[in-house]
């Protein structure tokens, strides 16, 4: 799998997001599906969506015990998706875990990321509810890294960390990275955020981003954009 944009499509129903992929016609962006449109409407929604013929990132985060996460992934591994994530947060022993149940008979398996801190847990919050009190720097790269000793495939992270993340965990462990915005744009409740521009240049591999696009008044235009901007 090379670079690539990933839509995200937070709808909450098929009608919605099916009306929206219509839009492009014989383009098949990389779709990512969470977990508002999956538990609207279950996994035939992906199957729908595959059967169209986009690649999915199913982005539903698991957090569990080991043995929960591995059925689970067992599950969903049936649904024939790209991508898929589980949160660092629940151990070595868990990603390893989700890894196996994710692995087909045949050997074959969608790729696997780990989500470090949510990009809304803020360093203050880490301290003094999570009490972490590790930097938030450290605790993102710590996270990274047992994701990477796990065998997981990378991590989702910002794009401002693109490059640490690569330089520790080695330039083929992925970096998916939301906080996606064009120059013009309006920021919505993002924070730090970068355009796709600046995201090639700081070494994301796929870029995720909702409503820059979902939003726009011409999605297909802004969606073609974001792919001149980051794949140039
Ligand atoms: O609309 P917007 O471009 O902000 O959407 C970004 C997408 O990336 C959303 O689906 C959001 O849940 C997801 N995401 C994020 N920050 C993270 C992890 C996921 O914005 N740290």
């Amino acid at each position: 799998m090379g670079k690539d944009v990933i839509i995200a499509c937070d709808f909450n129903s098929k009608q919605e997001v099916i009306s929206f992929l219509g839009k492009f016609q014989d383009k098949k962006p990389f779709i990512k599906i969470g977990m508002e449109l999956f538990y609207a409407e279950g996994p035939e929604i992906v199957r729908l969506i595959r059967g169209m013929g986009h690649q999915i990132f199913l982005d539903l985060k698991l957090h569990d015990i080991p043995n929960q996460v591995k059925k689970a992934m067992a599950v969903l591994s049936g649904l024939d998706v790209d991508l898929c994530n589980v949160h660092a947060a629940g151990t070595k022993a868990m990603m390893e875990a989700a890894l196996e149940g994710l692995t087909r008979a045949d050997g074959t398996r969608p790729l696997l990321i780990a989500v470090t801190q949510l990009t809304s847990t803020s360093a203050e919050v880490m301290r003094r509810e999570l009490l972490i009190e590790r930097p938030m720097d450290e605790t993102v790269m710590h996270y990274a890294q047992n994701a990477k000793e796990a065998g997981l495939d990378g991590i989702v992270c910002s794009p401002l960390e693109a490059g640490k993340v690569h330089a520790a965990c080695g330039e083929g462990f992925l970096t998916v990275t939301p906080g996606v915005r064009f120059a013009d744009g309006d920021m919505g409740d993002q924070q730090r955020v970068t355009t796709p521009a600046r995201a090639r240049e700081l070494g994301s591999d796929y870029i995720v981003v909702g409503r820059p696009v979902t939003q726009a008044k011409d999605p297909v235009e802004a969606y073609l954009r974001c792919v001149e901007e980051f794949l140039g």
